[in-house]
Formats: structure tokens, sequence, C-alpha cells
């Protein structure tokens, strides 16, 4: 029987969405309780080397105060959080799916960072964005999830001003999947626009993006994927004593995955960074 196309919210991590709740509640706090955005980190970070990451893109960007970022795909919230309450700047935090949408908008205003973030549901390539709105655009691992990346860009770089930036990490292609590998990475990763790098790059510069760097982050999240299936292993019993089997079993399968994906050689990481000119 054809399931039909997967759904991303059946991804395994977009599942299991109470493993937020019980985290906090492990540090002992309370469904409605004050957070310090620090107490977040080990949870909201759903990409690469967490904040250090999103520390890296402040830096690459120049974010400050007067910055207006828009994020695409910010999930749960975690970069923007981040890069508001370290550089003051303000953030629109673009997410597709309702409930990672309604999580991230409640876990901002306990963080006491509403007036620096504002969460908005919406479908990156649908959603109305203002043009030159933006100083910067920021996305870490959701652009791959997005269908028609070349319809996105251009929207991207009407929202920013002239002379801003963009700073995005994804999953790329290094060399063709092998069929089965294919199928895992559409059905357990959701990926609608796996690519080469120089194909992602292009899809920038079609864009009207200019000065567009490419860096292959693989020999360092190649490795990272492996350690973090070895963690997730070492740490079962403990993790699913406080979210349950069904969670644990959720997030290894997809990390397994991810782990096979890139040791066929075939997934990869990658980082470009690029200006409206
Ligand atoms: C792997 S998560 C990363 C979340 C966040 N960027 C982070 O690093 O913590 C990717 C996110 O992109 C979102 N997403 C996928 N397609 C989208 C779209 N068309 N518009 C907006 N968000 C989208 C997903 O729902 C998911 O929350």
């Amino acid at each position: 029987m054809d399931e039909g196309p997967p759904r991303i919210e059946a991804m395994p991590l977009y599942t299991n969405l109470d493993r937020i709740a019980r985290g906090l509640a492990a540090q002992g706090i309370g469904p409605d309780d004050p957070i310090r955005p620090e107490q977040l980190f080990a949870l909201d970070q759903w990409h690469y080397h967490g904040t250090e990451a999103i520390a890296a893109a402040a830096r690459a960007l120049d974010l400050g105060p007067h910055s207006r970022v828009l994020d695409i795909g910010a999930g749960i919230g975690g970069p923007a959080r981040y890069l508001a309450h370290t550089t003051g700047c303000h953030v629109t935090a673009l997410e597709l799916q309702p409930e990672l949408h309604a999580i991230g908008a409640d876990l901002t205003r306990r963080a006491g960072l509403a007036s620096r973030v504002t969460h908005l549901c919406g479908d990156a390539l649908r959603e109305p964005l203002p043009d030159a709105g933006f100083d910067a655009a920021v996305s870490f691992l959701a652009i791959v999830h997005i269908p028609d990346r070349r319809r996105l860009f251009e929207r991207l770089s009407r929202a920013l001003r002239p002379g801003g930036g963009c700073y995005v990490e994804d999953l790329c292609e290094r060399a063709p999947f092998a069929p089965r590998d294919r199928e895992d990475a559409s059905r357990i990763v959701c990926a609608n626009s796996l690519t080469s790098p120089a194909s992602y790059a292009q899809d920038l510069a079609a864009a009207g993006f200019r000065d567009v760097t490419v860096t292959d982050l693989t020999p360092d999240w190649a490795p990272f994927a492996a350690e973090r299936l070895a963690a997730w292993r070492q740490n079962h019993v403990a993790y699913a004593r406080v979210h349950g089997e069904g969670a644990y079993e959720a997030q290894e399968l997809f990390y397994t995955v991810i782990a096979r994906l890139y040791g066929t050689g075939s997934l990869g990481g990658i980082r470009l960074v690029a200006r409206v000119p």
C-alpha cells in the first residue's frame, strides 16, 4: 500500500515533544515557571554544535541590538532566543509546524525574551515577508526540508535590505545516494532538497546573492553524528526512565540513519554565507 509522501510531523525528531517539558521538569522547572535561557540550551538547539554554531553566525553577520534577523525553520526557537539573548538583536522566528511554534512561543515568553523574539507560524515558501525588512537571515538544518529552495532564496533576497547577509547550515549530497539511502533520507530525515554543495550555491547566486562562500563541514559533522549516536545509546536507560522507551527509540532511529548516511559518503554538511548586493 502506498504510504503517501512522508509527513514532517511524523519525522522522529519532531515526535514526543513532551520531552521539552519533561527535560525542564528534570531540572526542577514547572510548566509555567520562568526559565533562564541557559537552562534551555541542552533542549532547544536542534542542529550541530549547539549554541557554538549560533554564536559563530552572530559573529559572521555582525549582529547587534539594532539587527533585525529572520530565522527560517526556527524549530522551538533555540537559535532565535540565543541570538536575541546574546546580541540584543530582534529575531523573527518562522516555523512551519504549529506545535513547535507554540512550544517556542511559550519558552520565549517564560525566558523573558518576548520583546526581542517574534514567533511566526507559517511556510517559508508562502508566508508574507516585508521587502527589505531584515538585516540578516539565518537557517540551521531546515532548508533541506523545503522542496523549492530556489524560490525560498528569491523570497529571502527580497526580504533582506541591500547589503544584508544570509547564513545557512544544512545537509547536502556529497555523492549519489544508493536507492535505499535516498529512501531513508526522504522517509526518516524528510529531506526534500538534498543536492550537491555547488547546486546549493548556484541557487543562492541565481536568486541574486553575491559573495557566496561554501564551507564543507562534513569532516566535523560526520564524526559528531557517530559520537552523538554512541552517547545516545550509552544514556539509554537514564533517558527512557524520564521520557519513556518510545521517545528513546524515535530519536535513536533518527541518529542511526543520519550516522549511517554519513558513513556511506553520500551525506554531507555545509555552511553557506552570502550577501545581497
Ligand atoms: C531540524 S529543525 C531545526 C530547528 C532550528 N533551526 C534549530 O536549529 O534548532 C528544522 C525545522 O524547520 C522547519 N521547517 C521545515 N520546513 C519549513 C518551511 N517550509 N517553513 C518554515 N519552517 C520549516 C521544521 O518544521 C523544523 O522545525
